[in-house]
């Protein structure tokens, strides 16, 4: 085949070709041009190459560059044909939308441009862990290093450590059923009779306190981080459920002054620099004296939860002697400690479960 020969070919080829995939305008006419002139197996480019063969040794390399040249300029006139009417017809898979899952509805299917391998996929996002778990950790983390170790309670109990062992008598205002979650279980457990409201969901964390001391001898050094609960109405401050760290030291010769210490150094190592602490006297059946304890941080004084030195009694209900050794303990608002430090003025914010919001943490 003279070289002449095929290059005209070539030509007619590639102006016929143009022309066809130009005027490309629905998905019949691309597929009928795709298949025409770049079918893989008896398109007209692949006729053409047959001819490629037969042409001399020595017109070779300029049939071989034109044959390829075409060839390019065809594929890109076919990729351009379909981003158009990928385009035209609405978006194609590609930019994700759903053509794919309408399969046998032909009007759909055209949706579908090329697989384009460069456009970026779906992240998968991962979590994170809670702000208020993030926080109990970086308690535990910082009480730990002043030698506490962490006790866990369960947080349904019963009567006598949510309140008999701490010093809080039968007829004692705490009580008041409308002050706590009492559970209606009249039965018998274990061979034994239980009246209702035998449990509750503990209204404290210094139920802990007592379940340590029972099994241990001093000296005792504690903390507990875990939820409780108190029938208040949720407001910016308060919630039904919260968690409170309680700490507990027990030894010979504690004061006062370890109290004040280690809740400044407590408060010091979670805010960093410049918070202050400050104690208001008060009153807690389980602790005298007892205190309130207020930190600042950035701005005004803000109520953490109390304080106090173990009352005798609660160590002689435990077993302990009082002579010989004495113990601090407080229980702070977990909920409002991680709000002050991350400027979050709802704590009902925590249990929305708002992505938005977690995402922040
Ligand atoms: N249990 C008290 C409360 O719930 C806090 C507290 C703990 C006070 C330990 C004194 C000592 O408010």
């Amino acid at each position: 085949m003279a070289l002449s020969e095929f290059l005209a070919e070539l030509d007619e080829l590639l102006a016929q070709g143009m022309a066809a995939l130009e005027s490309v305008d629905d998905k019949e006419t691309f597929e009928a041009a795709r298949v025409e002139f770049l079918g893989a197996k008896s398109g007209r480019l692949k006729q053409v190459q047959k001819g490629l063969g037969k042409v001399s040794k020595v017109d070779k390399p300029v049939a071989g560059k034109r044959f390829n040249e075409v060839k390019v300029q065809l594929e890109a006139a076919l990729k351009q044909a379909a981003e158009a009417l990928a385009g035209a017809k609405g978006p194609s898979f590609i930019s994700g939308s759903a053509s794919f899952v309408a399969f046998g509805d032909s009007d759909t299917l055209t949706q579908a441009g090329p697989f384009d391998p460069t456009v970026p996929g779906t992240h998968f996002q991962l979590g994170h862990l809670h702000p208020l778990t993030q926080t109990t950790e970086e308690l535990k983390d910082i009480m730990g290093r002043l030698g506490f170790t962490v006790a866990e309670g369960p947080e349904v109990e019963d009567r006598w450590h949510n309140f008999e062992a701490l010093n809080i008598p039968a007829e004692h205002p705490a009580r008041d059923p409308l002050d706590n979650f009492y559970l209606a279980v009249a039965g018998k457990t274990a061979g034994k009779s239980v009246e209702d409201g035998a449990w509750l969901l503990r209204s404290q964390t210094s139920t802990v306190q007592i379940r340590v001391m029972e099994k241990v001898q001093p000296p005792v050094r504690v903390i507990s981080v875990g939820r409780v609960y108190r029938p208040d109405t949720a407001d910016a401050t308060h919630y039904p459920m919260f968690h409170q760290i309680e700490g507990l030291l027990v030894d010979r010769h504690v004061t006062m002054a370890d109290l004040k210490s280690v809740l400044r150094l407590f408060a010091t190592s979670y805010f960093e620099d410049d918070v202050h602490i400050r104690f208001r006297p008060s009153f807690f059946p389980f602790t005298e004296p007892s205190v309130e304890v207020d930190m600042s941080w950035h701005g005004g004084w803000i109520e953490m939860g109390g304080a106090g030195m173990v009352d005798p009694n609660v160590l002689r209900a435990v077993g302990y002697d009082p002579e010989e050794v004495t113990g601090l303990a407080f229980g702070l608002g977990v909920e409002r400690i991680c709000a002050r430090r991350h400027g979050v003025g709802d704590i009902r914010e925590f249990f929305k479960n708002d992505v938005r919001f977690l995402h922040q943490f």
